[in-house]
């Protein structure tokens, strides 16, 4: 393969759930390839099928129509060597083990030597140094995001795939992941596709943003992010930074002056799909350790905080 060549590439892959009298066409004739070390960052309207292309890059889910290579192969075969990791909507941890051991967890699911350096380093990168013996239901759902975000990064996947990862994060949190977590798979290099309803984050993070329209999803534009890196929390008020983020904006129909509405981490009918389809290559929860997510989506910087005190 040579260095041009997409790791990823989607071609013309449409999705129909259900059976032939009542059935929700969410995905249509979608291109997509991603190269390989960059960003890719995918936004579009709640519903417009982002989860579900998500899954079937991942393997986890079948096209109804066109088809989904990785390197050249089906995805299953990247995934089944533990190159592939996902972080869900839902965090997915198992609620039994510890913070440290659901990380580990990932490490030995991929075939891997248990490496309790990295999984330490991780959880101080994602802000959760002290919550090593934690276990999920003392956390917030901001907590368990991180967790989830880290379990994924310990495996130094090919490729990451990201659902919303920062979606019960609370603001000022996110925003330190956003500039410290790059590096993380940067220096790797990774390839990575990340789901976000955030138009900052997305211009932040990615080297190219692709716009899906309302369901079905199909793909309405590409845009390329050719700020310069490593992408620094001043950048957010750079005029070439405004510029993409109206670009996109617009591309999406966004009002301008209206605050972005983003999809509610636990709402929407991909979830408990999403929880059923989890575990597995998330390298976590087999069985569902999502009992407690949903009524901690909201919040969290309260959230986060009460847990920092419970444990003091
Ligand atoms: N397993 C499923 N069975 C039936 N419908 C589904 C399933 N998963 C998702 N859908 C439907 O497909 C559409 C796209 O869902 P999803 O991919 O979760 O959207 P997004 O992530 O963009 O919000 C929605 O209408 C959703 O209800
Ligand atoms: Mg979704």
């Amino acid at each position: 393969m040579g260095t041009d060549a997409p790791l990823v590439s989607v071609a013309h892959v449409g999705k129909v759930f259900g059976g032939r009298r009542r059935s929700v066409e969410a995905l249509q004739d979608v291109d997509l390839t991603l190269r390989p070390g960059a960003l890719t960052a995918l936004v579009g309207p709640s519903g417009c099928g982002k989860s579900t292309l998500l899954r079937i890059i991942a393997g986890l889910e079948r096209a109804s129509s066109g088809a989904v290579t990785i390197d050249g192969a089906a995805p299953d075969v990247l995934r089944s060597r533990g190159d592939i990791s996902v972080a869900f909507q839902d965090p997915n941890l198992l609620p039994w083990r510890t913070v440290a051991s659901n990380v580990g967890l990932a490490l030995k699911l991929a075939g891997r030597e248990p490496d309790p350096a990295r999984v330490g380093e991780l959880l101080r990168t994602v802000g959760l140094d002290g919550f090593e013996k934690a276990r999920p239901p003392q956390l917030s759902g901001g907590m368990r995001q991180r967790v989830a975000i880290a379990r994924c990064l310990v495996t130094r996947p090919r490729l990451l795939l990201l659902d919303e990862p920062f979606g019960a994060v609370d603001e000022l949190t996110r925003r330190r992941l956003n500039v410290e977590l790059p590096p993380l798979w940067q220096a790797r290099p990774t390839t990575a596709l990340l789901v976000t309803h955030s138009i900052p984050e997305a211009v932040l993070l990615a080297d190219e943003i692709v716009v899906m329209s309302d369901r079905p999803g199909r793909v309405v534009a590409r845009v390329p992010v050719d700020l310069p890196r490593p992408r620094r929390a001043a950048q957010l008020h750079s005029p070439e930074f405004h510029a993409l983020v109206d670009e996109v904006g617009d591309l999406l129909g966004v009002d301008r002056d209206a605050p972005a509405s983003g999809d509610a981490p636990a709402s929407g009918g991909g979830e408990a799909a999403d929880r059923a389809a989890g575990g597995g290559a998330a390298g976590g929860g087999a069985a569902d350790g999502s009992a407690a997510d949903g009524s901690a989506a909201g919040g969290s910087a309260a959230d986060d905080s009460a847990a920092a005190g419970a444990r003091a």
